[in-house]
């Protein structure tokens, strides 16, 4: 896979995506990652991306020129248009689901606003989605576009060892992760949990299972809606329902 970043900071995206696990991943060539730089197809003698929004307001805006050339240059890198998604406070919200989808792609490109955002009609001409990564707004789109760029590479193969693996991670089948512990078994008096010192893999296992039902029932009872549940686990669920309404009394 290919992600592309479209932004006036490439340095502070190459600074973040050439670290730890995605730093690696690109070494060995699992994903390839380029940052562009807007301000390159700025075309008058000052280099300015921005200007002031038509009708009066605070703050300025991205031209829609420069940002314009920037992409038409990447497609005539990549021979196609990427799916190109621009990273806004107004777009869908991020989630797993859509994380998964978004590793199946060839080609991700990421466009980062700055100021006040960008004219409106490149949004029009080339974006293909808008993603939020919350109900909040940001100085720019870098950090947004990193945090979804960091949460593709993750699903794509060969970025993750096996024993990083996230099928089990938090938010993948819609359920919480169990809790985990390390060494030392016994850490300022708190012991880890008998079921995992037993070295018996299928009560680790239903230990686990029922540790990140209870996580979710407890920490985000939405997220139960649409997670795969087996016989097992709705009456794990119904049983911790009755033990709280019990104590409830
Ligand atoms: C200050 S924001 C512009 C907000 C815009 N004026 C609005 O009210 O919708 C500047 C840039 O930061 C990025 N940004 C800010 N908050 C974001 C969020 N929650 N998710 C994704 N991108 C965000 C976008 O790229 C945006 O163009």
């Amino acid at each position: 896979m290919r992600i592309d970043l479209l932004t006036l900071f490439p340095e502070m995206c190459e600074t973040v995506l050439s670290e730890s696990i995605i730093g690696r991943a690109r070494k060995k060539g699992a994903v390839q990652i380029c940052c562009h730089q807007i301000r390159d197809f700025a075309y008058d003698k000052h280099n300015r991306v921005d200007d002031s929004p038509f009708g009066g307001g605070m703050g300025m805006l991205l031209k829609a020129e420069p940002i314009a050339l920037c992409i038409d240059d990447l497609i005539d890198q990549l021979g196609e248009k990427p799916h190109l998604i621009y990273m806004s406070p107004q777009g869908k919200t991020l989630t797993q689901q859509r994380v998964k989808e978004l590793a199946k792609y060839e080609n991700i490109a990421f466009l980062c606003g700055h100021y006040e955002g960008i004219d409106e009609r490149i949004i029009d001409e080339y974006i293909d989605e808008e993603i939020s990564i919350g109900d909040y707004v940001l100085t720019g789109g870098e950090l947004p576009a990193l945090v979804v760029a960091d949460s593709v590479c993750r699903m794509i193969d060969g970025v993750l060892s096996d024993d990083e693996c996230f099928q089990e991670e938090s938010h993948f089948n819609s359920l919480l992760e169990y809790p985990q512990y390390t060494r030392p078994a016994v850490w300022r008096g708190r012991k880890v949990p008998d079921e995992l010192m037993t070295g018996h893999h299928q009560n680790v296992q239903k230990w686990r299972r029922e540790q990140s039902l209870l996580r979710t029932a407890e920490k985000r009872p939405d997220m139960l809606k649409t997670a795969e549940l087996t016989k097992k686990d709705k009456e794990f669920l119904t049983k911790l329902q009755n033990s709280a309404k019990n104590n409830e009394i």
